[in-house]
């Protein structure tokens, strides 16, 4: 309320534009209920009674047995992650998912087969679909787990423990889960499902036609050819409707689950989005670093294990915020002129650092992912606009050394304040903020080397890191000087390959280029 009163003030003094910049900020509800314990409890006890009435209303004989051997399955489904603090079932959302997503797949698997009484129900079971969207949400380990804990409480459901419907739900889940490694197109989702049904087809066929197993067979197929087409058409068809409902569900799931694939990031990396494309007309300078500097970021990212989708699309729009002013940035400044020359350096130092904010607010005006703003966030993290801050020491010096002159006391010259001269940060705080930070600069910096060869690569980008390092730039980002130390090789002979035949450029010291 009084900050509204203060900007219809300001308004009316023509101190203001009356525009209100967007910044990002957590929900704090939400991020303490990630690791709440009586949150997990919740999650426990609902995911019991869903696999009580899995037991009991199954009408099973057997339903109590069932029923413990269930929730001994999700002790272990809850506790082995939690070993592991890197495993992402740590949070509550990703825990729910993974438990929603196996139960999801027991439930119909048990409603197909309490609806049908045909040999081959056992086919139509979608085994993929939890493996495969797990793989895709939460990682391939992750995925592997769900597949096996899906297996465990598959075969405790079964009126007689049956192994060869174990192999099917295993076969499915694995074969789906090898499929999406990596996956990064949402036609490869349709190609896992349909492998996945491959193999389900293939094993079900084998299984019934061994003749040592017949009691055992989950499916009573005396192995005519008729029955054998019809099996291995359900089982592709049931495998290709699997990948076709994940496809259509998953950017729900992300949405409701705050989860980015390496998919949506991929179609993010369209270069005719519409802030990529006016980057394009209205600072084409910046366009092309922020290109330029997508290859290194993504080689980086492969090299140390980072997300390397992230890592290009957060790159190709780390600098947006350049849009506001454009002119003031010197890879879109024209040949002989410098708006900078105008400005105080205090002014043009908060011009250089509003990019960042400005980029955050252009983000989440056109709805962009969390955490590519969070990569225009932390880019610069809290490092200092070197060149305006030096000017502005060399103006203080000056005013001191000039002051006696007329006699002006040397308190009233204004102190050039360090703090003032930082970007506001936050410092990064993961990898991929990490290799962002570290390919801006050095893409930058290289431009302004007028002989690029390997040694002075090498002495650019390693000041650059060890300047970062001394400045406590990576404090807060999990990564070791090991992972530091590959990232700058990887810029090296990275920003060799693509200088090789690149003509000098004249040097300009100047930070506005970052
Ligand atoms: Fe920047
Ligand atoms: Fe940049």
């Amino acid at each position: 309320m009084f900050r509204f009163l203060k900007k219809r003030r300001l308004e009316a003094k023509g101190m203001s534009c009356g525009k209100t910049r967007l910044s990002k900020s957590g929900n704090r509800f939400f991020e303490r209920l990630e690791e709440n314990t009586l949150m997990k409890g919740v999650i426990i006890l609902t995911t019991s009674v869903i696999l009580a009435s899995l037991c009991f209303l199954s009408g099973s004989q057997d339903a109590l047995t069932q029923f413990f051997l269930s929730l001994m399955v999700l002790v272990l489904a809850v506790t082995l992650p939690l070993v592991s603090k890197d495993s992402p079932l740590v949070k509550n959302s990703r825990l729910t998912l993974f438990l929603f997503l196996i139960l999801l797949q027991l439930g119909l698997g048990k409603l197909i087969q309490g609806q049908s009484d045909v040999g081959l129900s056992q086919i139509l079971i979608p085994y993929a679909l939890a493996p495969i969207s797990i793989s895709v949400m939460l990682g391939a380990p992750t995925a592997i787990f769900a597949c096996v804990t899906g297996a465990l409480w598959w075969l405790v459901l079964q009126q007689k423990g049956d192994p060869g419907s174990l192999l099917l739900v295993l076969a499915g889940g694995l074969t789906g889960i090898l499929s999406t490694l990596k996956v990064r197109r949402r036609s490869r989702l349709l190609r896992a499902g349909l492998y996945s049904g491959i193999s389900i087809a293939f094993l079900s066929l084998i299984w019934s036609s061994l003749p040592f197993i017949q009691g055992g067979c989950p499916m009573p197929l005396s192995f005519p050819w008729v029955q054998a087409g019809l099996c291995f058409t359900y089982a592709v068809g049931i495998g290709l409707f699997t990948g076709v409902v994940i496809s259509g569900s998953l950017p729900l799931v992300e949405r409701m689950f705050g989860i980015t694939t390496d998919i949506s990031l991929m179609e993010m990396a369209d270069l005719n989005h519409p802030l990529l494309r006016r980057l394009s007309l209205e600072a084409p300078g910046t366009y092309h670093h922020s290109l330029a500097m997508a290859n290194l970021a993504e080689a980086c990212a492969e090299k140390v294990g980072a997300n390397s989708s992230l890592c290009r699309v957060s790159a190709y729009f780390h600098d947006i915020g350049k849009l506001a002013k454009p002119e003031y940035f010197t890879e879109n400044m024209p040949t002989g002129e410098n708006p900078h020359d105008e400005l105080t350096p205090t002014m043009s130092s908060l011009v250089i650092v509003s990019h960042v904010k400005d980029g955050v607010d252009l983000g989440l005006r056109h709805k962009l992912n969390g955490r590519v703003i969070d990569g225009i966030q932390q880019h610069h993290g809290t490092t200092l606009v070197e060149f305006f801050y030096q000017r502005a020491c060399r103006q203080e010096r000056d005013a001191q050394s000039g002051g006696g002159l007329i006699n002006a006391n040397p308190e009233d010259i204004p102190r050039v304040s360090e703090e003032s001269y930082r970007y506001p940060g936050p410092k990064p705080q993961s990898l991929e903020a990490v290799i962002l930070g570290l390919a801006d600069a050095a893409e930058s910096a290289s431009r302004s080397l007028e002989r690029p060869t390997p040694q002075r690569l090498d002495d650019l980008v390693h000041d650059l890191l060890q300047d970062r390092i001394n400045d406590g730039q990576y404090d807060e980002a999990p990564v070791t000087l090991c992972q530091l130390q590959e990232i700058a090789a990887t810029l090296v002979s990275s920003l060799g390959s693509m200088m090789h035949s690149r003509i000098a450029y004249g040097r300009r010291k100047d930070d506005a280029k970052a």
